[in-house]
């Protein structure tokens, strides 16, 4: 069964007190009634990682990413983390090729599918970015730039290994903008890619996998997302950052 899932993306945001802040503030929203069945995730800068984890030892309803992870298990490879260290921390997931380390680090579908079978190797879920550009979405051709980030990112791994893969369309024209996809804009992609799944893999994989929508998703805006069919929840990045806004998001989940 696919499951329903916010998670929250901090990026190159916080100092470590308002860290650890943001943590107190969500372990004292996130309450059985709030989260119901809905899986929340957050994601850290990778250097709070470990009190993160720390303090969420007796939580039961959030589990912590990390936001990218190096190709190989170790080496040298200065100022890089490996799959190896997030899992000798407790860490639960990694999100790997966001389209800002896309962008700005060089990251292709192929080191992406690397990083996947990392995260796989190591016991660590996999959250995997795709997305187009304004100009791909523009040109119309956006579809075939996602299935073939999906294609790509995603080849040489079987349906079993799905089950540990959740996937994260962010079209990069939304993220950080505040404009949003219409909530039938990112249906039909959520759509085009379970219908990829079911091609790729087969009809009950494509049925589990969860696929989450990202750009400039708010408290105002989730619930008419989350109604969408094919739209599982959802990946945070600015609303994140505020205890009372991810919890409003993730009480668009729960109700929905
Ligand atoms: P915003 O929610 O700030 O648009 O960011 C989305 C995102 O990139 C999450 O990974």
């Amino acid at each position: 069964m696919r499951r329903r899932i916010v998670a929250g993306n901090w990026k190159m945001n916080t100092t470590y007190a308002e860290a650890m802040d943001l943590v107190e503030g969500l372990k004292n929203a996130l309450t059985q009634e709030v989260v119901g069945d809905t899986g929340v995730i957050i994601t850290p800068p990778s250097v709070y990682l470990s009190d993160v984890v720390g303090a969420l030892v007796d939580n039961e309803f959030i589990a912590v990413a990390a936001q990218n992870v190096h190709e190989k298990d170790n080496g040298a490879f200065t100022g890089e983390i490996s799959a190896p260290m997030l899992s000798s921390l407790d860490v639960d997931a990694i999100i790997i090729g966001h389209s800002e380390r896309r962008q700005y680090f060089g990251e292709s579908n192929e080191s992406c599918k690397v990083k996947i079978g990392q995260a796989l190797n190591n016991e660590l879920a996999a959250i995997y970015c795709i997305g187009e550009t304004l100009e791909e979405r523009q040109s119309g051709n956006f579809m075939e730039v996602i299935l073939n980030q999906c294609a790509e990112g995603l080849e040489g791994f079987i349906a079993d290994d799905m089950d540990n893969i959740i996937l994260a369309y962010e079209p990069v024209w939304a993220i950080g903008t505040g404009e949003v996809a219409t909530p039938e804009q990112a249906q039909e992609v959520h759509a085009g890619i379970r219908a990829w799944l079911a091609e790729r893999f087969d009809a009950e994989t494509a049925e589990n996998v969860s696929v989450l929508y990202g750009g400039s998703c708010k408290p105002g805006n989730a619930a008419e997302l989350f109604a969408q069919p094919d739209i599982d929840g959802g990946l945070i990045g600015g609303a994140s950052l505020n205890a009372e806004d991810f919890t409003g998001i993730i009480k668009a989940r729960t109700n929905a």
